[in-house]
């Protein structure tokens, strides 16, 4: 096994580190010079949509909830996201002008497959997003597109995500295309955003050693905060899973505007504030939630190319025009960090306690 892990400590860094490669993998015939082309779609599958429904669980719901910001704002489509087990109880009202769009990267997850059979037998077109070709939530939906991530062995998922987040940002490219949402430069300059991203998800050797350095000290943190706005926001929420799922420290994920109403109450110096502060979206905001929490003494580690000189921490990033290069090299920097400090706590990285790779059960 040790082979296979081609000289990486674990699986999960061997996967953090094949996400350039996997990304261009994922891009490869999908941007083209004038467009995104997805061939596994038929070019009706949007005629008489006006609202997508995405649906997942765990890592993948993060990718969804990133997504919703893309679709929206890109493609000017109502997006909505939804947690698979809680939607499948809570008798949801399903209309037709909807598409439904399962996220999984296994296609196995008995709550994302038994939510795809809602929509279905509810009447409406279905999608789907996976990793594994022939699963069953790929057999099952209407259309599919594979993120062409190889396999991923470590349960904490990290390359898998990646993929998720550039299909769907491409998938909402698509959309926009088709509601001629955007002008020739605005998506000339989204696709060639896009070619940018397997670049900037190369692994500096620089930032992976500042983690190694930050995680001596941050395995004592009694609680972490992740925080961020907009996509930043859901890349909070997956920055703290990863701590938390191979770590076992309590992190929460949290948007920066909503500290104020009430978890700002835990701040104090052991409490680890993981800033992910964006120069390209919302970075006065980021900010200035950042002062906050600083005048109540939480220790903050700010990952961002910006220089923000209240902080306690850098991870400082390469400087680069969109928020997306930024989301791509935060996550890297993120996921780099939760397993540094797993690493030093001495945990099995790739198979952390009580927990799945799938999840066919209920
Ligand atoms: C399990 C895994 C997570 C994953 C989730 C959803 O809980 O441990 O890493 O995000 O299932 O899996 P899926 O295959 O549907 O993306």
């Amino acid at each position: 096994l040790s082979a296979q892990k081609e000289g990486y400590r674990f699986f999960m860094e061997k996967e953090i580190y094949e996400q350039a490669d996997v990304l261009a993998d994922t891009l490869r015939g999908r941007v083209l010079d004038t467009g995104i082309e997805f061939d596994e779609l038929d070019e009706n599958l949007f005629d008489g949509i006006s609202e997508i429904k995405l649906c997942a669980c765990g890592t993948s719901y993060h990718a969804a909830l990133t997504s919703s910001y893309l679709f929206e704002r890109l493609a000017k489509i109502k997006s909505s996201v939804e947690i698979a087990s809680e939607f499948r109880y809570k008798e949801p009202l399903l209309t037709k002008d909807t598409l439904f769009l399962a996220i999984s990267q296994s296609g196995e997850t008995a709550d994302t497959l038994e939510a795809l059979k809602m929509a279905k037998q509810a009447g409406l077109k279905t999608l789907s997003i996976c990793n594994v070709d022939n699963s069953s939530i790929v057999r099952l939906s209407d259309a599919s597109i594979l993120t062409r991530a190889g396999i991923e062995k470590g349960v904490a998922s990290t390359k898998a995500f990646a993929t998720q987040v550039a299909v769907l940002w491409m998938l909402s490219l698509y959309v926009a295309q088709f509601k001629k949402s955007l002008d020739t430069k605005e998506l000339q300059n989204e696709l060639h955003t896009l070619r940018e991203v397997p670049n900037v998800t190369v692994i500096k050797d620089a930032i992976h050693e500042k983690t190694k350095r930050l995680a001596k000290r941050y395995l004592h943190g009694h609680g972490f905060f992740f925080i961020g706005r907009d996509v930043f926001y859901p890349l909070a929420l997956e920055g703290a899973l990863k701590l938390k799922e191979i770590s076992y420290l309590h992190a929460e994920g949290y948007p920066a505007g909503e500290m104020k109403h009430g978890p700002i109450a835990l701040a104090d110096p052991e409490l680890f504030t993981i800033a992910l502060l964006s120069e390209n979206l919302l970075f006065e905001k980021t900010k200035s939630n950042m002062e906050e929490l600083g005048a109540r003494d939480s220790t903050i580690c700010c990952v961002s190319s910006y220089m923000y000189d209240k902080a306690d921490d850098f991870i400082v990033l390469p400087k680069c025009n969109h928020y997306m290069l930024e989301f791509y090299e935060m996550m890297t920097a993120t996921q780099l960090l939760a397993m540094e400090i797993a690493i030093k706590l001495e945990n099995d990285v790739d198979m952390p306690r009580n927990l799945a790779k799938s999840v066919t059960v209920e």
